[in-house]
């Protein structure tokens, strides 16, 4: 049990009783702490280039409310991908140049409340530049291109660049983007490329890498560019064997290539950049407890009331995360997979764990919930998503979302005239 988890373990149990389980719990300061290492970065860049930098959290990794408060009283943009999200940044007071709506595959009719809420689009294929130019001729985007380096990422389904995604415009389809640009004579003011999820120490050159094919694209191709946003994917360590990112090492390599840029394409005005997981990523907990301990076929299987309902990740890319169970007292190590309450053979939050023998109804703690977590969380089988709590220094608890209930899942669902319920 590491420094963090322990001091959860004093608030757990009153947390599970009070609002349910399980129940995602975020530690305000370390969330204001990473959001105040992107403000860091954002001012390092800036004065070394003397250039405007923003950073736009990426509102997917975790849309709530506190979170965006956090985001914003730290200085930071958003960047948002869908009607809601972009409500709750509005919502949250963000104006509408700290907002950019970075989408894929969107309907003309989104596009058109994109449009009236006064936005920057980042469009990210020619179809989609079509769908926009046809509908509002003679305006600014930005798009997104694919600058063909295999991009960074923690598992193949985060990887954004390369030649296996679906993401961006490849450099061989530039005159044809410029063509259907021309047409509606919209202004490309913005370039962005998202390289992938994470990257940690080893794959910084990596990153650095694939800035410069993105940077080297621009200037090839591209005139009078005011934009470049450059994406999300700082990583944060999930395996105890990790190291965090070093965001210095990233700003001193990311000096170095963006001065070389700005010196040589002279239009470029500001540099954004799209953190989503590295802000929430490490403040938050999912809690949970022990519903059945079981041995079959010489494994041992923890089952909890944590299903890949309630966090996907560990069932979705083979993600680690650090799983510490609280309560037992038991001296007896064991080899087990910590498994959830869904009926599928995939619902396993931590494979072959070194635990001792819990006991039913023992806590379960599960950490860097933060990110991708309640955002990607479901209904599936009809389980209930969890609520959601803020601890603060002083100890004071903020609710953040409640517990889902059954009348919220059944809402808008038509029963036929015979099932009277
Ligand atoms: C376009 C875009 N920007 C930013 C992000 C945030 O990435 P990350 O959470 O790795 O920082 C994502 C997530 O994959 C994304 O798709």
């Amino acid at each position: 049990m590491n420094n963090k988890t322990e001091r959860l373990k004093e608030y757990a149990k009153m947390l599970i009783n009070k609002y349910g389980s399980p129940l995602y719990v975020y530690d305000y300061e370390m969330l204001k702490k990473r959001c105040e290492d992107m403000s860091k970065l954002q001012k390092q860049l800036e004065n070394a280039l003397a250039k405007k930098v923003r950073m736009h959290y990426s509102t997917k990794a975790n849309s709530n409310p506190y979170i965006l408060e956090t985001v914003k009283e730290a200085g930071l943009y958003v960047d948002c991908m869908s009607p809601v999200e972009l409500m709750i940044n509005k919502k949250c007071g963000f104006k509408n140049q700290e907002i950019l709506y970075v989408c894929n595959n969107i309907t003309a009719e989104e596009m058109k409340l994109v449009y009236e809420s006064k936005i920057l689009i980042c469009l990210d294929s020619i179809s989609q530049v079509d769908t926009w130019g046809k509908q509002f001729p003679g305006t600014k985007i930005m798009v997104r291109i694919n600058p063909g380096v295999v991009g960074v990422g923690h598992s193949e389904k985060v990887i954004t660049s390369g030649k296996l995604t679906k993401f961006g415009i490849t450099e061989e389809n530039f005159e044809e983007l410029f063509e259907v640009a021309k047409k509606y004579n919209l202004t490309i003011i913005g370039i962005h490329q998202h390289l992938g999820s994470l990257f940690l120490n080893d794959k910084i050159d990596n990153y650095i890498m694939g800035v410069k094919a993105g940077l080297n694209l621009i200037k090839k191709h591209f005139k009078n560019i005011k934009i470049v946003d450059l994406g999300g994917g700082f990583g944060v360590p999930y395996k105890p064997e990790e190291k965090p990112l070093n965001l210095d090492i990233v700003s001193e390599k990311l000096i170095k290539v963006l001065k070389e840029f700005v010196n040589e394409y002279q239009s470029v005005e500001e540099f954004k950049f799209e953190p989503g997981r590295y802000i929430p990523c490490e403040a938050g907990y999912l809690i949970g407890q022990v519903t059945a301990i079981k041995h079959e076929n010489g494994q041992y299987y923890i089952g909890t009331d944590i299903g890949m309902n309630q966090l996907v990740r560990p069932s979705m890319y083979d993600a680690y995360h650090e799983i510490t169970i609280f309560g037992t007292k038991s001296e007896e190590k064991i080899q087990a997979n910590i498994v959830g309450n869904i009926c599928e053979s995939g619902d396993i939050l931590g494979k072959n764990r070194t635990i001792t023998l819990p006991n039913i109804g023992d806590l379960v703690v599960v950490s860097n919930a933060g990110a991708y977590g309640s955002s990607m969380a479901s209904n599936y089988t009809g389980r209930l998503r969890p609520g959601e709590v803020m601890i603060y220094k002083d100890g004071r608890i903020e609710k953040m979302k409640d517990r889902e209930t059954e009348t919220n899942i059944l809402q808008g669902l038509y029963f036929p005239k015979k099932y009277k319920i």
